[in-house]
């Protein structure tokens, strides 16, 4: 077998053997195969695509690169979710101290941002002293007594994925839905949770651009979950504006507070949503159940507690979950509107590449984050607005990226005359008994 052949192959679109799977996998892993090669065969693979069988080889071959994590010591459910990304999307960190309190076990390995998207370990980390990278005894341990844990990823876990995802990054070759549901398959697959929801995102600050793409990638997702035995469902979710009104790492934490102490905004809908299809999945639950626990949750404030037990545990300073106002410590500036009307769209990447470019993201993975600087949107698509009003408040370090930012989000942000008509938080569910369209 040699991989100029496999090249070949799939270049004339014809189906890759298990064989052939594999070997480009090791041989990508070990070094053999050089960046040069994987990358010409990730490109064919773009351009001609993966039958289902393949993309399951695919997975299976990534999922076996490393270690496969066993939770079965915690002795109960352990629930995990997944979002395919986006800007402002810090649900995670609500996510896991609800469920807790639901009685599920939430063991959750995350990742960093890189480029406009965030990543909820750099989130976790503006919380002064948070260890995100316990190791495996103290990791279990702060699962078992609070009932939820957020770390890194270790560098064991799907190291195939790391490689390829590393060169995908750079070689155009991230938007193949084959490619993508590889990816986070073998990671789901390796963290060792029994049931998972999968959240994919569609929109400008999404990978997939439509709704109907993101149902075809959560529908292969779901069926190679539950070929592997997990109990899975996918929504299929919006994001053409930023999931919660507070971007960047320490203002997402202020924004997940917000949630947690019962404010009613998209970002407490969404959460909301993915909870109860979460907690429906693990069977414990019905969806009436489920949102009479997530209720109790959040009106008995037992999931903010919850949030600063966790945070406590991990060495974090839980202080300042229950005063965020000590996270907003930039210099304000303020976008303002030039006219009257609706806002009829916003382009959500944008209002991330926003806040990269205060310093809040990073274009390169050795680019330090600076926790305090992001934005607060005043807006979202529908708002009513006149001449002057404020769109957004943008949080600074010395004027870093300022202007720059400011345009990005003006131009990002369109006013009409016409109200447009309500955006939906999910278009749809899928699990193993099919598809349902909200
Ligand atoms: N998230 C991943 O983990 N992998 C992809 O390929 C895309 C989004």
């Amino acid at each position: 077998m040699n991989i100029v052949d496999i090249i070949e192959k799939k270049k004339i679109k014809r189906e890759l053997t298990d064989e052939e799977i594999r070997y480009f996998v090791n041989g990508f892993t070990d070094g053999s195969i050089p960046d040069y090669q994987m990358s010409a065969l990730l490109m064919a693979i773009l351009l001609n695509g993966m039958t289902d069988r393949e993309t399951f080889a695919m997975t299976d071959a990534m999922l076996h690169s490393g270690d496969i994590v066993d939770m079965s010591a915690l002795g109960g459910t352990v629930v995990d979710k997944h979002s395919t990304g986006g800007i402002g999307d810090s649900t995670t960190l609500a996510l896991a101290p609800i469920l807790a309190c639901c009685g599920v076990y939430v063991a959750k390995m995350s990742g960093r941002g890189l480029g406009f998207t965030g990543g909820t370990i750099d989130k976790l980390e503006s919380i002064p002293d948070f260890d995100t990278a316990l190791g495996e005894k103290e990791f279990f341990e702060v699962v078992k007594r609070v009932g939820c844990a957020v770390i890194g990823q270790t560098a064991n876990l799907a190291p195939a994925d790391k490689k390829i995802y590393a060169l995908r990054d750079v070689t155009g070759t991230v938007n193949s839905i084959p490619l993508i549901c590889a990816s986070i398959m073998s990671k789901k697959l390796a963290s060792g949770s029994d049931t998972i929801l999968l959240d994919v995102k569609y929109g400008s600050g999404a990978f997939m651009p439509d709704p109907d793409s993101a149902l075809e990638l959560a529908t292969k997702m779901v069926a190679i979950g539950t070929l592997a035995g997990k109990r899975i469902g996918a929504l299929i979710t919006d994001m053409q504006q930023p999931l919660s009104d507070h971007v960047g790492n320490a203002l997402e934490i202020v924004g997940i507070v917000d949630v947690l102490n019962g404010k009613r905004n998209r970002l407490y809908s969404e959460i909301k949503e993915v909870a109860v299809r979460l907690l429906e999945l693990t069977g414990k639950y019905t969806l009436q159940t489920a949102e009479q626990a997530f209720q109790q949750a959040i009106d008995s404030g037992d999931a903010l507690r919850k949030f600063a037990q966790m945070v406590a545990a991990q060495h974090g300073d839980e202080s300042y979950i229950f005063h965020p106002e000590k996270f907003v410590i930039g210099t304000r500036d303020d976008v303002i509107a030039d006219s009257d009307g609706y806002v009829t769209q916003m382009v959500a990447a944008d209002i991330g590449r926003a806040v990269t470019r205060l310093g809040g993201g990073r274009m390169t993975k050795a680019d330090v984050i600076d926790f305090s600087v992001g934005v607060v949107m005043r807006v979202a698509i529908g708002s009513r607005v006149c001449k002057g009003d404020v769109l957004c408040q943008v949080y600074h370090n010395n004027g870093r990226g300022l202007n720059e930012a400011k345009d990005l989000i003006r131009n990002a942000i369109t006013i009409g005359d016409s109200e447009p008509a309500p955006h939906k938080i999910a278009y749809a569910y899928v699990d193993k008994n099919g598809v349902e369209l909200y």
